[in-house]
């Protein structure tokens, strides 16, 4: 590896689409360019099958049946999807979100609530507790109380990494009589998912958090024990059961179902793999960088992503060190990349309560199965190096 060339370390915000993923996807462009929904001819009827394979691989990855899959652009649309789908069926019924959420999940929210929703938000424990971004499970059942229409909760936080325990969640919310959606856009390929077993109604997913392309996503919608209704948000040609109507992006989703096929296959291998250099490059950083901390919940505390690390340099500013960081090949970021066009402190690490000078001087890495020990020894010379440079200055 050359000195310039970038380490990528910004999986959460996307990865790179694996080498055997665009290989799937381009006899779709190039040779069977039909549409999926014209039965009419041979091209069209190869297109449809190849999306049905692509949405049997993704069902198999996440423990569904296909006919529970809606294939959308993306976890901001599932999200959507399912959340004023799901609202729409009962609009004097409360929801209930935790305030470490995506926007994808608050600016929906937010909408409905302009719109004369109820909605709660519920906090988490703080950066001075065992486990900072969890949930209080007791709280949340007397939060969800009584009145719940939906609860949504994500899988795992795309800023510090805390993972939630969506059964004990599910069986919370459940007990009120109100429907789970559980944002897994950061899960696959990390964490085992099954959403059958943990108890999921709705669950939103993406492919490029899990090498596949980007603008492909998926809406998981129960069917199996209950069926789960929910009112469609797209209206055009009834593409997807008419929940969401829309020509399907076929390369895109055999691209989405050859991904979801490789991280499941593969979860174990990487989620060690990711562990591993995400322990070692925390350890070479804190021998490197004095004062350097760690936000969101220890390393090894069994609640965490495997490829997180978020982390706090006192007397660092965070946006003047991603700077100096992309200028010698580093790339990382502040938070959410899709807020990043407008840039706000993180609304995660306000929510464990660290002050606004904390949350200014702290930097997200992600990791991905395609990382290398030697990008993670680059990576953290190269950010030793911009931080001297930042606190001589
Ligand atoms: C937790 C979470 N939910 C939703 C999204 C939105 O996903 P997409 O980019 O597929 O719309 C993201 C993307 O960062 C995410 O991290």
């Amino acid at each position: 590896m050359s000195d310039n060339t970038p380490v990528y370390l910004d999986n959460h915000s996307t990865t790179r689409v694996d080498p055997d993923v665009l290989e799937s996807m381009i006899p779709w462009f190039t040779d069977h360019y039909g549409n999926a929904g014209s039965g009419t001819h041979v091209m069209g009827t190869a297109a449809r099958d190849a999306v049905e394979l692509a949405r049997q691989r993704v069902a198999d990855a996440v423990g569904a049946t296909t006919r529970e899959i809606i294939f959308t652009s993306g976890a901001t649309e599932s999200v959507n999807l399912a959340i004023a789908g799901a609202v729409s069926r009962q609009p004097s019924g409360q929801c209930v979100v935790a305030e470490t959420e995506h926007v994808a999940v608050l600016d929906v929210v937010d909408q409905l609530e302009r719109q004369g929703l109820s909605v709660r938000r519920v906090p988490v424990t703080a950066k001075d507790t065992e486990a900072p971004g969890a949930l209080d499970l007791d709280l949340l059942d007397e939060i969800v109380g009584s009145g719940t229409t939906l609860v949504s909760i994500m899988f795992a936080n795309n800023e510090i990494g805390t993972v939630h325990p969506i059964s004990a969640i599910a069986d919370i919310v459940h007990s009120h009589g109100a429907l789970l959606h559980v944002d897994c856009a950061q899960a696959i390929g990390n964490c085992l998912i099954d959403v059958t077993e943990m108890g999921a109604d709705l669950a939103s997913f993406s492919a490029h958090k899990c090498h596949g392309p980007k603008g492909v996503g998926a809406l998981y919608v129960r069917r199996q024990q209950r069926i789960v209704r929910i009112n469609p948000q797209v209206f055009g040609g009834g593409q997807e059961r008419g929940l969401r109507s829309g020509t399907l992006n076929v390369p895109g989703l055999v691209g989405m179902g050859r991904a979801c096929e490789l991280a499941s296959k593969r979860l174990d291998v990487s989620a060690k793999h990711m562990t591993t250099l995400r322990g070692k490059f925390w350890n070479l950083l804190v021998d490197a960088i004095p004062g350097i901390r760690l936000n969101g919940p220890p390393l090894d505390s069994g609640v965490r992503l495997p490829n997180n690390l978020n982390v706090l340099i006192p007397g660092i500013d965070g946006s003047t060190l991603l700077a100096e960081l992309s200028r010698i090949g580093i790339a990382a970021s502040a938070g959410s990349a899709c807020s990043s066009e407008q840039p706000k402190p993180s609304h995660v690490l306000v929510a464990l309560g660290l002050s606004e000078e904390e949350v200014r001087q702290s930097i997200r890495f992600g990791l991905s199965r395609m990382t290398t020990l030697t990008e993670i020894q680059l990576a953290s010379e190269r950010l030793q190096a911009a931080v001297q440079s930042l606190r001589i200055a």
